[in-house]
């Protein structure tokens, strides 16, 4: 093939999407086909780094075997009864999630937001069931700068105007304070409405915005003082990505499963992504009994949450992660990583600082907000081998999948230094 046909083929698909698809994203021109591992290809046949891991849902890797397997086999038995049955993969898969994130009951779902909007329906059921709030009146506060997905509700609690903008009205009964100020947290509280404080432990479509060593155990430990549910939002920083289980498990030493001694936690853990290995959109609410059963049948649900194909791969997408011990290669990786961006920093005034935790990192470069010069660096490593993507305009984010290796992972900091040092040498 030549390159006239490379580029045509690309091209083709792309136009495809721009004339037949709505255009509510703008993607990296880079028309992919097929994945393994911490690869990608596209269907002009050249080979990629995933560095971006679609968001962090990917971070077992590509088409990862076992959980290959799992769905092929569940999907020839059996793939979706409704709740309106019982099945015989919901169980297992019940009794399996709650015991590696040590909660009572699990709410499955689908997709982050729907599971996310769950935690909020549930926590304003306890509320008003449990602590008395008076009927109507259940504040939920949010963290400005999040990004908990794109309903309605959902974005009644952004405040990025590209999300919000002419979707009104939204939701009432949503306080913003800021993120990352326990100070603001305790003045919010004082509301005797609140029902729950909705937090990302680390913010990552904000541009992977680590907060304060105490800030997550001091906000628990303020919501508790109030008796307002702590509800962790980790759909992308949970099940392994940040080095440990989860980001609110702290400097816990527990492995792949909990064993109840996190620094933080949640009243209501939210899970997503990860959660079936990108393989098919499966999303989890946990929490206790004293708070999930006060939802009765019929009072929320949803015709694919919790079916058998969804139920089979998220046990074994979970085993890949407690087998194969991603938490700690991701803690490993992810101090290599930060240590080799932050050689690049030194040498260069192209990037201004490298921040995040286990592989879940990001690169500030020394632009604008608005400026074209983080999606021009991402074109160039695209061209270089490597797939990323500005978040928030100037701010590269680097989540590869956890089952890179250490040398892989040196490969890719090579690409990424050579990259940013001949984008920097063609500026100047
Ligand atoms: C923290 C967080 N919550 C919720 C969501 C929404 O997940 P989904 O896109 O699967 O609805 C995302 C997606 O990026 C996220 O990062």
């Amino acid at each position: 093939m030549n390159h006239t046909d490379t580029v045509t083929k690309s091209q083709q698909y792309i136009d495809q999407e721009d004339r037949y698809g709505a255009h509510n994203y703008h993607p990296l021109p880079a028309v992919l086909s097929k994945g393994e591992g911490v690869y990608v290809w596209d269907v002009d046949g050249k080979k990629y780094f995933d560095f971006l891991s679609a968001y962090s849902a990917v971070n077992q890797g590509h088409c990862h075997p076992k959980i290959i397997a799992a769905l092929t086999s569940q999907a020839q038995e059996l793939t979706l009864t409704s709740r309106a049955f019982y099945n015989d993969q919901l169980g297992p898969y019940e009794e399996y999630i709650t015991s590696v994130f040590d909660y009572d009951k699990v709410l499955p779902m689908n997709t982050g937001v729907e599971a996310v909007e769950t935690a909020m329906k549930l926590c304003r059921k306890w509320a008003y069931q449990v602590k008395g709030v008076p009927e109507g009146q259940a504040k939920l506060i949010f963290a400005k700068g999040n990004f908990h997905g794109r309903t309605l509700s959902v974005i009644s609690a952004s405040m990025d105007p590209v999300a919000r903008n002419d979707y009104g009205p939204y939701l009432p009964g949503i306080e913003m304070i800021p993120y990352n100020d326990v100070e603001a947290l305790k003045v919010a509280l004082q509301d005797k409405n609140v029902a729950g404080f909705i937090v990302e432990p680390i913010q990552g479509e904000a541009g992977v915005f680590v907060p304060d060593d105490h800030y997550l155990s001091d906000a628990a430990k303020l919501c508790q003082e109030y008796n307002v549910l702590f509800i962790a939002d980790e759909v992308q920083t949970g099940i392994a990505r940040t080095g440990k289980l989860l980001a609110t498990c702290g400097n816990c030493s527990c492995d792949a499963r909990c064993e109840n001694k996190p620094e933080v936690k949640a009243d209501i853990l939210i899970l997503g992504k990860a959660l079936s290995g990108g393989v098919l959109p499966v999303s989890a609410v946990l929490a206790n009994d004293n708070i999930m059963m006060t939802m009765k049948p019929g009072e929320h649900g949803s015709t694919f949450g919790g079916n058998p194909l969804a139920c089979a791969v998220a046990i074994a997408a979970l085993k890949v992660i407690e087998d194969e011990g991603l938490q700690a290669n991701a803690f490993k990786l992810g101090n290599i990583f930060r240590s080799r961006m932050q050689d690049i920093v030194d040498k260069s005034d192209l990037v201004l600082l490298v921040r995040g935790k286990g592989l879940l990192n990001a690169i500030v470069i020394n632009d604008a907000e608005d400026s074209s010069t983080a999606w021009d660096i991402c074109m160039k490593l695209r061209d270089n081998g490597l797939l990323a993507k500005p978040t928030h305009g100037n701010i590269i984010r680097f989540a590869p999948p956890l089952v890179m290796t250490e040398v892989q992972l040196h490969e890719c900091c090579d690409i990424i230094e050579k990259t940013i040092l001949d984008f920097a040498s063609q500026m100047s």
